[in-house]
């Protein structure tokens, strides 16, 4: 417990980080892959605007499959106190090939073969895409988050990404954009809801310190499910602060560093000669 932490909440939190488990999954195999990471991720974290409203529709559908929509994105996306971050990297030459329409479809919709969905896939390619041309971002957008600053606290609405994308440090990367804009905004603290059954985003969010602190029974309408509420320590305490630079130094040694809302990430002395077996001496 510190002064800055007088609840001992960081105790539980970051349990990873403190418990060392991080530092010996490092240790072998990884820290050896890790003296091999690429010095630049290759997706950077910008700002989303309404021109990427299809798109980010479309990566809703696919990630909350069955209870779109989530939020109202286009209505956040003109909110005052709302802020959406896009992970995104360049196109590859051959996703816009077969048509806007399609580049901004599901995988399920890319992945259906059945007669309708091919007939469809071509009107859309022949027809459709000619006649009324959806205008595609300038960039691939892989995943985003959503969030709300309300009163002292950020409060993240949406984190989601597409399916060939997960497990790529992507998600992390959002969220790390995410704290940094709740501290940048003065928040105190950041809270989320998610599924109870949802064990990979809750470790990522315990991963980044956030606690359960509640529970809100029979939340989802789809199944019923509880969401439980998790929240953050003070995002501003040295405390938080201090564990929080070790997980972005950890995150750019084993997905290379990134760019967020165009700030490029510095050329840190932590950079590749560090093979990232320690969190200590940022
Ligand atoms: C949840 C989601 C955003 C995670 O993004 P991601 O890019 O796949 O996750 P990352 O590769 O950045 O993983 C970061 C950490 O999260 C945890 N994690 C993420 N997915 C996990 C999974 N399927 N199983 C176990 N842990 C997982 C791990 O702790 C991981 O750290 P590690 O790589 O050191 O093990 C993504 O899977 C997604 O979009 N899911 C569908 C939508 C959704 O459930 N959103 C959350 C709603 S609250």
């Amino acid at each position: 417990m510190t002064l800055s932490d007088p609840d001992n909440i960081l105790a539980g939190a970051f349990a990873d980080l403190e418990s060392g488990r991080l530092d010996k999954s490092l240790s072998t195999n990884e820290s050896s892959q890790l003296s091999k990471a690429p010095v630049r991720n290759v997706y950077s974290i910008r700002r989303a605007t309404l021109a990427d409203s299809t798109m980010l529709e479309s990566i809703e559908r696919e990630a909350f499959p069955g209870m779109t929509p989530v939020t109202r994105i286009e209505r956040d996306l003109k909110r005052q106190n709302g802020l959406y971050l896009a992970a995104v990297r360049d196109w590859h030459p051959d996703e816009r090939e077969l048509g806007p329409r399609f580049a901004i479809s599901t995988q399920d919709e890319k992945d259906d073969v059945s007669f309708t969905a091919r007939v469809k896939r071509n009107v859309d390619r022949y027809f459709l895409d000619y006649v009324n041309r959806p205008k595609l971002p300038y960039d691939y957008i892989a995943g985003f988050v959503g969030l709300w600053f309300v009163l002292d606290e950020a409060h993240i609405v949406i984190i989601g990404l597409r399916k060939a994308d997960r497990r790529k440090g992507i998600g992390e990367l959002l969220l790390i954009s995410a704290l940094e804009q709740a501290v940048e905004n003065d928040s105190r603290v950041v809270t989320l809801e998610v599924r109870e059954s949802n064990k990979g985003a809750i470790d990522l969010y315990r991963k980044y310190g956030f606690q359960e602190v509640g529970l809100r029974r029979r939340y989802y309408s789809d199944n019923g499910e509880n969401a439980v509420i998790m929240t953050t320590s003070p995002i501003q305490s040295d405390d938080y602060q201090n564990q929080f630079k070790k997980l972005i130094k950890l995150h750019n040694e084993k997905w290379g560093r990134s760019s967020r809302l165009d700030k490029p990430e510095p050329e840190a002395k932590d950079a590749p000669e560090n093979n990232g077996a320690t969190v200590d001496g940022n």
